[in-house]
C-alpha cells in the first residue's frame, strides 16, 4: 500500500471481478505488445490480426502508437522521459482492457528494454506475449509508408528512433517475426500458430468459441 498516492484508496477488491468478464465473454484477456521500429509493419500485423480473432468470435481492442498518441498521450512527444510515460500509460490502459477479459493488441516502438520490462512489470509476464516486429532501418527507410524517414534524413524530425535516438533489439520476446525477409501472410501465419499454442497454456482461454482463425 505504501506505493499508492496519499488518500487514495483502490476499488479493485469490491468490484465485479475479471473472471465473471472473461466467462461473459468466453476468452481470458491478455495483452499482445508489438514492438518494432517505425515503418516495420507493427499496425499492419495488428490490424490483420485483429480482424482473424473477430471473424473467430473474439473480443478485441487495438491500442496504436500513432492513435494515442492523436489523444490520451497527445502532450507527449519522443524524448526519452516522454516515451517512458507514453508506454506507462498504455501499459495501464492495456492492463485495465485485459482485465475486462479483452484480447488487447498494443503497437508501439517500445525502442528500450527499460520500457519493455516496464510495461511487463505493469501488465504481468503471465499476461503477456512479447513479440518482436523486426525489420532493419533501411528497410524501413526504403517503405517510408508514412515519410518520415525522408523527413527525418533531411533534419525534420526531432529524436527519430533508429536516427538520432537507439532502438535495442528486444532480448526477451516471445516470438520474432521477421518481416524483412517473411511475407505479411507467413508472419500472420506464425504468429497465429504461436498464440494457438499458447492458449493450451492458459494465455488465451479453450473456452468456447474457440479461436481457429480463417
Ligand atoms: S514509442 O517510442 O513511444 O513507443 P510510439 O509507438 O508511441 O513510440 O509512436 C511512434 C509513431 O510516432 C511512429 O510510428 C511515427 O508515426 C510517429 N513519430 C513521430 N515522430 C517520431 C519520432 N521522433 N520517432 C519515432 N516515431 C515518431
Amino acid at each position: 500500500m505504501s506505493d499508492l498516492p496519499q488518500n487514495i484508496f483502490p476499488e479493485f477488491a469490491n468490484m465485479l471481478g475479471r473472471e465473471a468478464k472473461e466467462s461473459l465473454l468466453g476468452q481470458r484477456g491478455v495483452v499482445v505488445w508489438l514492438s518494432g521500429l517505425s515503418g516495420s509493419g507493427k499496425s499492419t500485423i495488428a490490424n490483420a490480426l485483429e480482424r482473424k480473432f473477430h471473424v473467430a468470435g473474439r473480443f478485441t481492442q487495438i491500442l496504436d502508437g500513432d492513435n494515442i498518441r492523436s489523444g490520451l498521450n497527445s502532450n507527449l512527444g519522443f524524448s526519452a522521459e516522454d516515451r517512458t510515460e507514453n508506454i506507462r500509460r498504455i501499459a495501464e490502459v492495456a492492463k485495465l482492457f485485459k482485465d475486462a477479459g479483452v484480447i488487447t493488441i498494443a503497437s508501439f516502438i517500445t525502442p528500450r528494454e527499460d520500457l519493455r520490462a516496464q510495461a511487463r512489470a505493469i501488465i504481468g509476464s503471465d499476461d503477456l506475449v512479447e513479440v518482436y516486429v523486426k525489420a532493419g532501418f533501411e528497410t524501413c527507410a526504403r517503405r517510408d509508408v508514412k515519410g518520415l524517414y525522408a523527413k527525418a534524413a533531411a533534419g525534420g524530425v526531432k529524436d527519430f528512433t533508429g536516427k538520432d535516438q537507439e532502438f535495442e533489439e528486444p532480448k526477451n520476446s516471445d516470438i520474432v517475426l521477421d518481416t524483412d525477409t517473411e511475407t505479411k501472410e507467413e508472419t500472420l501465419a506464425r504468429l497465429e500458430g504461436f498464440l494457438e499454442e499458447h492458449r493450451s497454456k492458459r494465455l488465451l482461454s479453450d473456452t468456447s468459441p474457440g479461436f481457429s482463425p480463417k
